[in-house]
């Protein structure tokens, strides 16, 4: 049956063809003598029409009957419809329900946030979210289609860790036969190993922070990409970030031109995404927030949103902030050289009022002050001991860096909230559907 179908997205190509399609009933309407119903599949919409002096009693019975979100197979001609966004409308033949839907609760009035996402299960089939969900699709894809052709090999970290990255503050502690474990909050660290192994390499998967913020900026469980490169300085990473998001940005508008417009999201601003981004030190960031923003910023502290945001009125294009306090920084951070306050760190920070997509910086590689910093932490040395072997066997200068996939997402897609580019966002206090 499946196979004799055809995909909406490709009726355009059969036009006074008789075809079969199937799908869900997104919307109907009537006019007595016509109904009409809306149809999509997941590769797009398509309006079918019902005539009653053109149609058997019963299959019109039928048209005028089947409710929002049934599952059907609809028969019919494909005529060319230059005002409908596919091109196409169908003259409906035939109509079969596969599975009625009853009372669909989300309906084309307004809801909610909170009703929504506890019908995240069936809101996802809502045009707006398929679009989110499409575009995800492409950045995922570009991520690793760009690092794949730039020579990085892919070797991913595991979930199950037995120690810190990013804090001992937001760490996700679990049971692992008998001991304890914890779910991954970067696997920057494995990447460090497989860098030593392969010169170039990254991973890309699930990663889990338990923040205790509900801000539209975080989640618990969020994806992101890692490269990480031996032999790299700072400034070689930066060049990094520069060209793979002039380049994913890039393919995303290459394909998801329709999804953008269905979000009402305006292409100038990422059309202008091209490297070189400027670059802003700390320092720099912190002269602009107190003299030019007047906020009460202090010297040393980490940028909250409303600090990111305040950033971002300066710039068209995502810059980046660079040499952070090496206290506001994980322990794996190299220091400046030049000033042993500061840290070899950067963040990218995403226009629009967007703020922070991307971090990374140059990873300390001296044993003996690696050693200092974990202690300094007070983080278990020896559920760091095989990481301590990187320095000891062959120790390179390396960096690297980690871009969340929502946060970018969020921006690209120009919407207000993170939670609504991932398929089944985890948040606090929603573990749901
Ligand atoms: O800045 P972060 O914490 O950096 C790291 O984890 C490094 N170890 C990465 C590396 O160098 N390999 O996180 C990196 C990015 C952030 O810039 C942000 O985009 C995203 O991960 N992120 C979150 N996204 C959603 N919800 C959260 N709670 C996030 N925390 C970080
Ligand atoms: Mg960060």
């Amino acid at each position: 049956m499946g196979d004799t179908a055809t995909r909406i997205g490709a009726l355009r190509g059969k036009i006074g063809e008789e075809v079969r399609i199937q799908g869900w009933l997104y919307n109907r309407r009537s006019s007595g003598k016509l109904e009409f119903l809306l149809v999509r599949d997941g590769s797009g919409t398509v309006q079918c029409v019902a005539v009653n002096a053109e149609l058997p009693e019963a299959v019109f019975a039928k048209c005028a009957a089947v409710t929002q979100e049934s599952s059907v197979r609809v028969t019919g001609i494909v005529r060319e419809d230059k005002r409908a966004p596919s091109g196409v409308e169908l003259s409906l033949r035939d109509l079969e329900v596969v599975g009625p839907s009853v009372d669909f609760p989300i309906t084309p009035k307004e809801h909610g946030p909170s009703f929504l996402l506890d019908q995240r299960h069936l809101w996802i089939r809502s045009p707006r979210q398929a679009a989110i969900l499409k575009v995800r699709h492409s950045l995922v894809q570009a991520c690793r289609d760009w690092l794949n052709r730039d020579g990085f090999i892919l070797a991913d970290a595991p979930i199950f860790t037995p120690s810190a990255c990013e804090g001992t503050t937001t760490l996700f502690e679990t049971q692992y036969f008998g001991e304890k474990a914890y779910l991954t909050q970067s696997g920057q660290l494995y990447n460090e190993a497989t860098a030593m192994a392969f010169g170039k390499t990254y991973c890309f998967g699930p990663t889990f922070r338990a923040e205790k913020s509900k801000t539209r900026r975080h989640l618990i469980e969020f994806w992101m990409v890692e490269p990480e490169i031996a032999f790299a300085t700072l400034e070689d990473v930066m060049a990094l970030i520069e060209r793979f998001v002039e380049g994913i940005v890039g393919r995303v508008l290459e394909e998801r031109r329709e999804e953008l417009k269905v979000l009402e999201r305006d292409p100038a601003p990422l059309e202008g995404v091209k490297a070189p981004f400027p670059r802003v030190s700390y320092d720099e960031a912190v002269r602009i927030l107190k003299e030019k923003k007047g906020l009460p910023f202090e010297w040393g502290s980490d940028f909250g949103a409303a600090d990111e945001t305040a950033l971002t009125e300066d710039y068209d294009r995502p810059f980046f902030v660079h040499g952070f306090p090496a206290a506001v920084k994980a322990f794996y951070m190299k220091r400046d050289p030049k000033d042993d306050r500061l840290s070899l760190s950067c963040d990218l920070l995403a226009p629009e009022g967007y703020g922070e997509i991307v971090g990374g910086g140059e990873r300390e590689d001296s044993l003996d002050r690696l050693v200092g910093r974990i202690r300094e932490h007070e983080l278990p040395l020896e559920a760091f001991e095989w990481y301590l072997d990187l320095r000891r066997y062959g120790s390179v200068p390396h960096s690297g860096f980690g871009m969340g996939i929502e946060r970018t997402l969020t921006w690209i897609c120009g919407i207000e909230h993170l939670r609504e580019t991932i398929p089944f966002p985890r948040m606090l206090n929603r573990l749901r559907p």
